[in-house]
C-alpha cells in the first residue's frame, strides 16, 4: 500500500486529542500545563505519567513510555503505523490522503472499498432484521433462551439474522446502487445452476456472525442454520479479495486490544465461544473457525501477543490442530500454551453451566506448554504395558524432549516421562542425547519458564541504565532547544556532533537541526526509537528556555567535549593543545560564575534522563 502524505500525519496529529484518548485508559488530573496519571503501560500507585496537551505527547518517568497520540494508539491497541493512523484519522474525520500509487493498485483498493462497503451494509441489515423482524423471533428466542447469549453482547458483535427470501440481497444491493458483479465478488450472492444467467442470495433463513478484519471492517460472514438438524450447520463466506480465512481471526477486532494489554490471547473454535467468552469478560478470545490455526493466524497475533492459549476442542482433530500449531509457530516468539478442554464441551456450553465462567478461567490459567501437552499426549495414546509399547513411545517422545530446549520444564518432563514409562530417568536423559544426532525438525523452544505471577500483566519494561552527567546535560541542551528553536538558532550552528556522547541524542539533534519546528514531522515507524528519544525530551521538566540558559547549556556541552577531547592529547598539535586548554579554563570560569549567581537554575533535576 501507499504511503500516507506527511501532510495528512501532521493533521492526524493535531487534530487527535491525546487527553481523550489517554483518558480511556487512565484518570488523569490537570497540573498546570500537563495532565498526569497513573501510567497505563506499567503497574505503579503514584503517578509518573504525564501528557502534554500542547505537545500532543504523552511520557511516563517511570517507564519510559513516551510518545504521540499514533504512537499510544499503536501500542494500546495493539496496531501498526499505518492502521493507528487510519483509526485515527477516521475517529477524528481527517480525510486520509496517499503519495500517488500505481493505477493498478489504485483500482484494487477502490474495489476493495467498495465490497467492504457492502459487507457493512449487509451486516446492519442482518443485526436490524435479527432484532426487529417478526419473522427472526425465532433465531432471537433460540440465541438467548437456549444458547444464553446476552443481547448485548450479541450487539456487539453484529450477529443477525438473513431473511429465507431468495432475493432479499440481491435486490436491496442492486436498489443501494452496488452491481451483481459486485454482490457475487463479495459472496453475499451466487449463480443459479437452474436459470443461468439469474442470481439468489446466498445466505437465508440463517443467523449471521459478521467476521471482521483486526480494523473492524466485514470482510464476510459465517451463517449458523437453525437447530441442532441444520445442513450444512455453518455456511460460510467464500474466499474473495476481501476475505481469507487463514488470515483472519474471528473476533480480532475487538480481543486484540485486551490482547495487547494483557499479552495474552485465547483461541478457541468457533463464532459462538467467542460471543460466549467476551461476554464472560474473557475479551482477548479469538477463533480459528473450525480449522487448524495457520501461520498467517499466528503472524497477526504475534503482533499483540507474547502467549496464545490454545482452548481447542479435546477431541482427536482439536488435538492435531494444536500439534500442527506448533509447527506453523516456527521461529516466532510466541509461546504456544494449551488448555485441556473436558472431552465433548466446548467454551461456549461451558459458559452455560454453573460455574463455568470459573472453571473455564481455571482451565486458561493451567493451561500448559505445547510440548508439554504433545508430550503428554504421546503418553496417552500409547500402549504403556508392554515393554515394546513403552520404547515406542520413548521413540517418539524423545524429539520433543529434546525440541524443548534445556529448561526447567523439560527437566520435569524428563521426571514425568521416566515415570510413566517405568524407565529411569538416565535412559531417557541418555536417549535425548543420542537423539540429537538424529536431524528431527525442531520446533523453537518456547518452554522458558513462566516469571512467577506473570501472565496477566505485561512485564515492566527493564529500566535502562542511568544516564551518566554528561549525558543529563545533552539531554538538557536538546529539550531547551526544542522549547525555543528561534533563540536556540545560533547554538544549532554552533553545535556540532562531537558535543554528544549519547549516540541517540546526536541523532535527536541532527533531527533537531533539520526540522526546528517541528523534529517529529514526517518521522515514520522505523524510526520509533528517535520518536521516542524526542518524546522524552519534551517531556523533561525546565523553565522556559532563554537566552542566558541557552548560553549556559552551550558552555556546558562546549566544556565537556573539551575535556574529552584534552584526555587523549596524542594526535594534537601542541599549539592547539595549549589553545584548547585556555578556552577550557575560560570556560570553567564562565561556569562557575554564572552558577554564583544563580543563572542557569535549569540545572536537570532528578527528572531529567
Ligand atoms: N464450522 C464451519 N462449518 C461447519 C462447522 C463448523 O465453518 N460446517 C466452524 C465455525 O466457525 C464454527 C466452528 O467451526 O463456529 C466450530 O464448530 P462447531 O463446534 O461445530 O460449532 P459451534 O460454533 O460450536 O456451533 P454451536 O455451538 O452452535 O454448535
Ligand atoms: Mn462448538
Amino acid at each position: 500500500m501507499s504511503r500516507f502524505t506527511p501532510d495528512t500525519i501532521e493533521r492526524v496529529r493535531e487534530a487527535a486529542d491525546i487527553v481523550e484518548i489517554v483518558s480511556a485508559y487512565t484518570d488523569l488530573r490537570r497540573q498546570g500545563e500537563r495532565f498526569v496519571g497513573l501510567c497505563p503501560f506499567h503497574e505503579e500507585r503514584t503517578p509518573s505519567f504525564s501528557v502534554k496537551p500542547r505537545d500532543g505527547f504523552y511520557y511516563c518517568f517511570g517507564c519510559e513510555a513516551g510518545g504521540d497520540t499514533i504512537r499510544f494508539v499503536q501500542e494500546k491497541e495493539g496496531l501498526g503505523f499505518a492502521d493507528a493512523v487510519e483509526a485515527l484519522a477516521d475517529r477524528y474525520g481527517v480525510e486520509v490522503e496517499r503519495e500517488s500509487e500505481d493505477p493498478k493498485a489504485e483500482e484494487a483498493r477502490r474495489r476493495r472499498g467498495r465490497l467492504g462497503e457492502v459487507l457493512e451494509r449487509v451486516a446492519a441489515f442482518y443485526e436490524s432484521y435479527l432484532w426487529e423482524s417478526p419473522k427472526a423471533a425465532k433465531a432471537r428466542a433460540y440465541l438467548i433462551e437456549e444458547r444464553g447469549l446476552g443481547e448485548e453482547i450479541l450487539r456487539g458483535f453484529g450477529v443477525g439474522f438473513a431473511p429465507s427470501a431468495w432475493d432479499s440481497i440481491l435486490t436491496r444491493g442492486q436498489r443501494a446502487g452496488f452491481s451483481v458483479d459486485e454482490l457475487l465478488a463479495a459472496g453475499l450472492i451466487q449463480r443459479s445452476q437452474k436459470t443461468p444467467g439469474s442470481h439468489y442470495d446466498r445466505f437465508r433463513g440463517r443467523i449471521t456472525f459478521p467476521v471482521r478484519d483486526h480494523r473492524g471492517r466485514v470482510v464476510g460472514f459465517g451463517a449458523r442454520g437453525m437447530g441442532p438438524d441444520a445442513k450444512p450447520k455453518y455456511l460460510n463466506s467464500p474466499e474473495s479479495e476481501v476475505y481469507r480465512k487463514s488470515r483472519t481471526l474471528y473476533g480480532i477486532d475487538r480481543a486484540r486490544g485486551p490482547i495487547a494489554r494483557g499479552g495474552r490471547a485465547v483461541v478457541v473454535e468457533g463464532y459462538t465461544d467467542v460471543i460466549a467468552l467476551h461476554g464472560a469478560g474473557v475479551e482477548e478470545t479469538v477463533a480459528v473457525m473450525g480449522t487448524a490455526i495457520t501461520p498467517d493466524q499466528l503472524k497477526l497475533l504475534g503482533g499483540y501477543a507474547e502467549e496464545v492459549v490454545l482452548a481447542l476442542d479435546a477431541d482427536r482433530a482439536g488435538r492435531e490442530a494444536m500439534l500442527r500449531a506448533q509447527r506453523v509457530a516456527g521461529s516466532g516468539r510466541l509461546r504456544l500454551l494449551v488448555a485441556a478442554m473436558p472431552e465433548g464441551e466446548d467454551p461456549a456450553d461451558m459458559m452455560r453451566t454453573e460455574g463455568g465462567s470459573n472453571r473455564l478461567r481455571g482451565l486458561l490459567a493451567d493451561a500448559v506448554d505445547l510440548a508439554v501437552f504433545h508430550v503428554r499426549a504421546i503418553l496417552d495414546d500409547a500402549d504403556l504395558t508392554t515393554p515394546p509399547g513403552r520404547d515406542r513411545a520413548l521413540d517418539e517422545v524423545v524429539p520433543v524432549l529434546v525440541g524443548m530446549g534445556e529448561t526447567i520444564t523439560r527437566q520435569e518432563m524428563v521426571r514425568e516421562v521416566a515415570d510413566r514409562l517405568d524407565a529411569a530417568p538416565e535412559l531417557v536423559a541418555s536417549r535425548m542425547k543420542s537423539g540429537r544426532s538424529r536431524p528431527e525438525p525442531r520446533p523453537e523452544p518456547m518452554t522458558a519458564p513462566r516469571p512467577a505471577g506473570a501472565g496477566e500483566q505485561k512485564q515492566p519494561r527493564p529500566r535502562r541504565r542511568e544516564p551518566t552527567q554528561e549525558e543529563r546535560r545533552e539531554a538538557m541542551m536538546l529539550a531547551l532547544c526544542m522549547d525555543a528553536p528561534e533563540t536556540a538558532a545560533p547554538y544549532l550552528d554552533r553545535l556540532g556532533p562531537d558535543h554528544f556522547t549519547s549516540p541517540i541524542l546526536r541523532s535527536v539533534f541532527e533531527r533537531i537541526r533539520e526540522r526546528p519546528d517541528d523534529p517529529l514531522e514526517g518521522l515514520g515507524e522505523s524510526e520509533s526509537a528517535l520518536i521516542n528519544a524526542i518524546t522524552r525530551l519534551r517531556a523533561l521538566d525546565h523553565e522556559p528556555a532563554t537566552k542566558d540558559d541557552l548560553e549556559f547549556r552551550w558552555m556546558l556541552l562546549e566544556r565537556d567535549r573539551l575535556d574529552r577531547a584534552l584526555r587523549h592529547p596524542e594526535g594534537l598539535e601542541p599549539a592547539d593543545l595549549v589553545a584548547m586548554q585556555k578556552q577550557r579554563g575560560r570556560l570553567a570560569d564562565a561556569i562557575s560564575s554564572v552558577e554564583a549567581r544563580g543563572i542557569g537554575g535549569a540545572v536537570p533535576g532528578p527528572a531529567a534522563r
